[in-house]
Order: structure tokens, then C-alpha cells, then sequence
């Protein structure tokens, strides 16, 4: 039955096309490779699992976590991250993959800490881009949507956990 707070913006088979040029984009820049992924779980898990699919490059794939205090929806106050599931980065060309840029905090962050990793080059991707809140010094390399201040769901991004699942990035309104 279709949720009454949930609009469809951007439906599967757009997102879909988008992936797909991206990594070919990608894979123009790094021809012949090697590089390394690093999806920031969990919100990139689908972009991560279909942009490697369509990446035309020899890669590794590896996942890091950044997460706010429980039950945050979006990002605020303090982040941590979780390293304990990277691959070596050094000397490598990394990567990383993550669903949203909002303000900027989580992709900074990031960058800072994998490059104390000294990878040969640090790039990153993100799905959505929702420029218009980005209040730190961040821009990213590639980018799928740019959208405007909304909340949105699905193709791997939650509220509170939820609504992952779902194969179109919806806008949710709460009620
Ligand atoms: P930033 O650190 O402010 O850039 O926020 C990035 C993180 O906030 C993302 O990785 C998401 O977890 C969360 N976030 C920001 N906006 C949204 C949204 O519209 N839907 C779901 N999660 C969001
Ligand atoms: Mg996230």
C-alpha cells in the first residue's frame, strides 16, 4: 500500500542511468585502475553496489563507518568513525562513496582521516547533493543529483533506519 508521506523524486530507473554514467566517468579518469572504493555505510550501500557493477576498472571495494549518536536522523554534534573494516589505502587511489552531502561535516571528516592513510589520491561521490546546506569547505569530486533542502529516503537512505529498502529516492514528510 503506497505511504501517504512518501513522494517519489527521483524514481529507479533515473537513478539507475545516473549510476551507470558516473562510473563510466570514473572509469574514464582511472583508466586502467587499479583503485579502491570505500562506501560509507550504511546510506551507500545500493550507489556502492551498483556503481561497482557498472565500473569498468579493476577495483577493491572496502566500507567505513561514520555515524552521529543514535537516533539522530541527520548529522549534528559528534561523529564517529570506524576504520575497522578498511582495506590498505596506502599508495592507493581511493574512492570514497557515500549517499548525501547536507553540510559538508560527514565528508570532511572523512577525508581527513583517510588521508593520515596516505592513499596516492583521494576523490570522492556522492549520490545527492544538497548544496544549497553545505556550510563547510567540501565539494565533491562527482556527484548524481543536485536537490533542494527536502529529506529524502531510499536507494540506501534512512530515517531512523528505515525505508532503505526502497528502489526510488523518495521525499518523506512527517506528519
Ligand atoms: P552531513 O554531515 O551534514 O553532510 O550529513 C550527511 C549525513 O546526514 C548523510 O550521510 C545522512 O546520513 C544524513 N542525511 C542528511 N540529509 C539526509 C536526508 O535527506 N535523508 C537521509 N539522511 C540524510
Ligand atoms: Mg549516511
Amino acid at each position: 500500500m503506497a505511504d501517504p508521506q512518501l513522494t517519489v523524486m527521483i524514481p529507479a530507473e533515473v537513478i539507475q542511468g545516473r549510476v551507470r554514467e558516473l562510473a563510466l566517468e570514473v572509469s574514464e579518469q582511472f583508466q586502467g585502475g587499479p583503485i579502491t572504493l570505500l562506501g560509507v555505510m550504511t546510506g551507500s550501500l545500493m550507489f556502492l553496489t551498483d556503481f561497482m557493477r557498472a565500473l569498468e576498472v579493476p577495483h577493491q571495494v572496502g566500507v567505513i563507518q561514520a555515524s552521529s549518536y543514535c537516533g539522530e536522523s541527520t548529522t549534528s554534534g559528534k561523529l564517529t568513525v570506524n576504520i575497522d573494516f578498511l582495506p590498505s589505502l596506502t599508495g592507493r587511489n581511493v574512492l570514497l562513496i557515500d549517499d548525501i552531502l547536507d553540510t559538508g561535516q560527514t565528508l570532511q571528516r572523512l577525508v581527513e582521516e583517510i588521508e593520515t592513510l596516505d592513499p596516492a589520491s583521494l576523490n570522492t561521490a556522492v549520490l545527492l547533493w544538497k548544496q544549497c546546506r553545505t556550510t563547510y569547505a567540501v565539494e565533491p569530486n562527482y556527484y548524481g543529483f543536485k536537490i533542494d533542502d527536502h529529506f529524502v529516503v531510499g536507494y540506501g537512505l534512512d530515517y531512523n533506519d528505515d525505508y532503505r529498502h526502497l528502489a526510488d529516492i523518495c521525499e518523506l514528510r512527517l506528519q
